[in-house]
């Protein structure tokens, strides 16, 4: 929903009188104002990326863009730029056309749009219907192929902040440090550098297999200089890297654990860039902050569930398990319940749960599947449910309701990533009471204790996989242990407050240090 009149004084504040210039628009710019007042002594954060979970998302990247900035809402005005996808500009939340950016290159003209959250997050949305207004999901369509024009269209998302940062295209928010995430917003810092901008940057590796590489070609289309092609800029044997733009051009690079900060420093996890960010760890300019999760992980009130329960309550999570049991078409059963919530791509090990599933079936456990991804993992997860019926149900596809249904139904969750730079779903799953069976790698190393709140295996094989799910399959026959293990992981503290204040920190030396360097 847009407002058709641009508005471009409703953000254009005058601190010292708390009152908006663009008086004529009275009841808008009165909230503004409170705005303008409340965030007086707040740093101003840009968060640069490609979804956010209230509108559109594909995995935890949508999680982390839609928890973090509010996580932060009372220390720093942290405010989102996110592609105008339908999922956007068809949201019940008005946008109104705050501001206008020309075209650049191959990089067409396009609005920004402000769209207020009820609860007070900002968006900005970039508005460019020629790039973003498609069917599918923020990178391809819904056959799982990337839009071949990838490229062009998170360019221009990342000139877009970098403009805003360089107080263009009549926004009037100019903020004081740009935090751009993963390849799609990884030219922000780079065209911002390009420019001679000295606003810092910070960019956070989600996940470094996701690179975003193009012939050298595309320089021309996206204005990108030809001395950036240079090992210690954005060139990756003789391409271009979307993601080694954010990684060369940004003021200090984070990832979403500790683990995972140093697995990337080395040749069996840095996907190419091994050398190049251990160097920046030795610099010190590479930190891990792991990952929270949000208020609304609460079994006991959240409102997706028909069956809440809390600590101790086995029955009410029973009653999730048939729920989960009838919906994926599962025999009712006393076994074991596993689940998998995931993407389903090559990083999430499925090819592992494929060469387990007999076993868990023999040894009287069902599994139930969702997930979406690689055409060719979606078939293979088709052809289980067909080869176990009644024991194994697969649905292909992405529901809130339905992960948070198996995350409460489920005994356990299957987790053989090869790599997790975080992974969200072994802190939901331990907050509803399934235990997590995964790969001691990344994020999963980092927030199971194996043996106490789920189940760790270390190698990337079908035999270690399987004796992890052996520790499983005893645990489960040992009631008083499984429900000591399920009161273990439904009460670690997993939340977005230790975050925060790593980032608050981070923000702030790295603000300070760019203004110390200007003056
Ligand atoms: P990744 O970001 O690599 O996919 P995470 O564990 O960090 O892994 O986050 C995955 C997020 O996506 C979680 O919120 C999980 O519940 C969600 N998710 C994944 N697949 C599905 C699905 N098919 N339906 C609903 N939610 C899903
Ligand atoms: C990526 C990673 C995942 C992480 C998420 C949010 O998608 O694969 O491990 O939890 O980003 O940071």
């Amino acid at each position: 929903m847009i407002s058709a009149a641009v508005e471009p004084h409703t953000e254009h504040f005058n601190p010292d009188t708390s009152a908006p210039v663009g008086s004529d628009i009275v009841a808008t710019s009165r909230g503004y104002a409170a705005d303008a007042r409340q965030n007086r002594h707040k740093r101003k954060v840009l968060f640069v990326t490609s979804e956010i979970a209230d509108l559109v998302k594909t995995g935890g990247l949508g999680d982390v863009s839609a928890a973090l900035p509010r996580a932060m809402s009372h220390l720093h005005d942290v405010r989102v730029l996110i592609p105008g996808y339908p999922q956007v500009m068809e949201s019940d939340n008005p946008i109104h056309v705050v501001g206008e950016l020309g075209g650049h290159a191959a990089l067409p003209a396009c609005q920004i749009g402000r769209m207020d959250l009820p609860d007070g997050l900002v968006i900005y949305v970039l508005i460019c219907p020629e790039l973003y207004q498609r069917e599918g999901t923020p990178y391809g369509a819904n056959n799982g192929r990337d839009w071949p024009d990838n490229h062009i269209r998170f360019a221009r998302l990342g000139l877009a902040a970098a403009e805003i940062a360089a107080g263009e295209g009549m926004v009037h928010w100019t903020p004081d440090l740009v935090h751009a995430h993963d390849w799609p917003a990884g030219l922000a810092p780079a065209y911002m550098h390009w420019r001679g901008l000295s606003t810092p940057t910070l960019f956070t590796i989600h996940n470094l297999a996701y690179q975003g590489v193009v012939s050298r070609a595309c320089c021309p289309e996206l204005a990108i200089p030809e001395h950036a092609l240079q090992q210690e800029g954005m060139e990756f044997y003789g391409k271009l890297s979307f993601l080694k733009a954010g990684l060369a051009y940004s003021s200090h690079i984070t990832t979403v654990s500790a683990t995972y900060a140093r697995e990337i420093t080395t040749p069996a996890f840095g996907c190419g860039l091994d050398g190049f960010l251990d160097s920046k760890a030795q610099q010190g300019l590479l930190s891990g902050i792991p990952n929270g999760i949000d208020e609304s992980w609460n079994s006991a009130t959240d409102s997706h569930l028909e069956h809440r329960f809390g600590l101790n309550d086995w029955e009410g999570k029973a009653a999730n398990a048939s729920q989960v049991r009838e919906l994926f078409g599962l025999e009712p059963s006393t076994g074991p319940l596993f689940a998998v919530v995931s993407r389903l791509v090559y990083q999430k090990g499925l090819d592992l749960t494929l060469g387990v599933a007999e076993f868990i079936v023999e040894q009287g456990g069902q599994l139930a599947i969702i997930g979406r991804g690689e055409p060719e993992e979606e078939q293979a997860m088709r052809e289980l449910a067909l080869r176990f019926p009644g024991r194994i149900g697969v649905r292909i596809g992405f529901n809130e309701t339905d992960a948070r249904r198996m995350f409460a139904g489920s005994d356990f969750l299957l987790m053989p990533s090869r790599y997790e730079p975080c992974g969200l779903s072994q802190m939901y799953a331990q907050r509803f009471g399934s235990l997590p069976v995964a790969r001691n790698t990344g994020g999963l190393a980092d927030t199971i204790e194996s043996g106490v709140t789920g189940f760790l295996f270390d190698e990337s094989t079908v035999e270690s996989y399987r004796e992890a799910l052996q520790r499983a399959f005893y645990v489960f026959e040992k009631k008083p242990l499984l429900n000591a293990m399920r009161c273990l992981a439904m009460t670690q503290p997993f939340n977005w407050c230790q975050a925060v204040e790593p980032y608050a920190r981070l923000y702030e030396e790295l603000v300070v240090r760019a203004t110390s360097q200007r003056g």
